[in-house]
């Protein structure tokens, strides 16, 4: 269960202040009577979701981890950070799953995408294109780059039996390619963003192909759902704590973990609030660190810097293993007096001198999220607790949080630029 701390914040917080507003956007969430009310089919997809698709995801899963060493995930934003961030946080960096998961489609750097095709000419690779739309610009063009590799190698109708596309049911680019070449297809629905997402097809799949138990991770997000989806959570909570340092003049919040493993999930974070909530010239600035390396480079600034930030110290009391600290006979580097102790300990340990030194002399309010182990139930709890802190929080600060209306602009200007036609 996630529990949030505030004994690090300076600060008191008036909870009973937000009991009533909390409790009537709460009801607006759930009656679906509030702005962006038509991308709220996530609230309550842990138990609403379509079994049968959920099985062919399985299936399907089972079935690119029998027949291929890799697969090609190609999409971008809310159509691949959230199975990123899953795969990575539940996986680990380094994990020697047979299946690799390779990202293509989230930018136009040719020195990426010419690495990715080249080191997909070795593998026996299939694809899993994911897109809303169907017409995303960095999707289609990496989707194009890699249907032709494959049907290259393996010809145009063994490669249609190695693409799967996740799109819209009904409507699309996407959808009519699929039909027209018979890829095999999965359902975005059409009542969630992508930033909201990861509980779809659009995280599942890929995650069934990294070997991730999928039952677990749907599981874990109906925790939250049960948990953190009613008027007196810890979810609603963090949304509270996070609007009264926005109001007190902290306008970013840096999302902190102890973790490597954990840097993707801070990219999926950084768009699920940002994104929602970077609206109306408001709205706290999403960063994020991973800590201890970060100390090392940004400590300083956070320690010293402008007090614009916030943190929100991201702790997983059971690491789920742990290296021991070797004797050394030298001892030059003197650290024999943490012979025995375990990388835990200090990790946990610098996080306390870190939270102390932060808070209490450098007068940066922490917010501490504890959750108990990150395998696929706790990814999923944690992932469904921040979508509902974040809808929370962007309706507490008057926002619409499932548009992205920003982020059109600057298309238009790079759609004119290249010469779009209709630009
Ligand atoms: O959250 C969002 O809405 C965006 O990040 C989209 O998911 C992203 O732009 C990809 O769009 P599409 O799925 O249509 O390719």
């Amino acid at each position: 269960m996630i529990k949030v701390c505030d004994d690090k914040l300076g600060r008191k917080i008036d909870y009973a202040s937000y009991k009533d507003e909390v409790a009537s956007i709460h009801k607006m969430i759930e009656e679906k009577t509030g702005e962006g009310a038509d991308y709220l089919g996530w609230t309550h997809y842990p138990e609403t979701f379509d079994k049968e698709e959920f099985e062919k995801i399985k299936a399907c899963g089972k079935y690119i981890r029998e027949n291929f060493d890799a697969l090609v995930v190609c999409g971008i934003g809310g159509s691949y950070l959230g199975a990123r961030a899953a795969i990575e946080a539940i996986n680990g960096l380094y994990g020697d799953d047979k299946v690799e998961i390779i990202y293509l489609g989230q930018t136009f750097a040719p020195s990426y995408i010419a690495q990715v095709l080249k080191h997909l000419e070795t593998k026996n690779f299939a694809i899993n294109v994911i897109s809303k739309s169907g017409t995303t610009t960095e999707t289609a063009l990496g989707f194009r780059l890699v249907r032709e590799l494959l049907e290259k190698k393996i010809g145009k109708e063994k490669a249609a039996k190695a693409i799967f596309a996740t799109t819209d049911k009904e409507k699309g680019a996407l959808l009519e390619l699929s039909k027209k070449y018979g890829y095999t297809r999965f359902v975005l629905p059409a009542d969630i963003g992508g930033r909201y997402s990861v509980f779809t097809a659009v995280g599942l799949l890929p995650l069934a192909a990294a070997g991730i138990d999928i039952d677990a991770f749907i599981r874990g997000a109906h925790k939250g759902l049960v948990a953190y989806g009613k008027e007196d959570s810890e979810a609603y909570k963090y949304a509270i704590i996070h609007h009264e340092l926005y109001k007190a003049g902290y306008p970013v919040e840096m999302m902190v973990s102890y973790e490597p493993r954990f840097v993707q999930l801070g990219e999926w974070w950084k768009q699920l609030f940002g994104e929602s909530e970077g609206k109306d010239h408001t709205g706290v600035l999403p960063v994020s660190a991973t800590f201890s390396t970060d100390l090392h480079s940004l400590g300083q600034f956070i320690q010293e810097g402008s007090p614009v930030l916030f943190e929100t110290v991201l702790e997983i009391e059971n690491p789920g293993v742990d290296v021991v600290i070797p004797h050394d006979d030298d001892n030059l580097d003197k650290l024999n007096y943490l012979e025995g102790k375990t990388f835990d300990f200090v990790n946990k340990k610098a996080q306390e001198g870190t939270m102390d030194a932060h808070s209490e002399v450098g007068g940066v309010p922490n917010i501490l999220i504890k959750l108990d182990e990150m395998n696929a139930e706790g990814c999923g709890e944690l992932m469904y607790f921040f979508m509902r802190a974040c809808a929370m929080s962007c309706y507490l600060n008057k926002v619409n949080p499932f548009n992205q209306p920003g982020v059109e602009v600057y298309k238009k200007n790079m759609f004119h630029l290249l010469g779009k036609p209709g630009f």
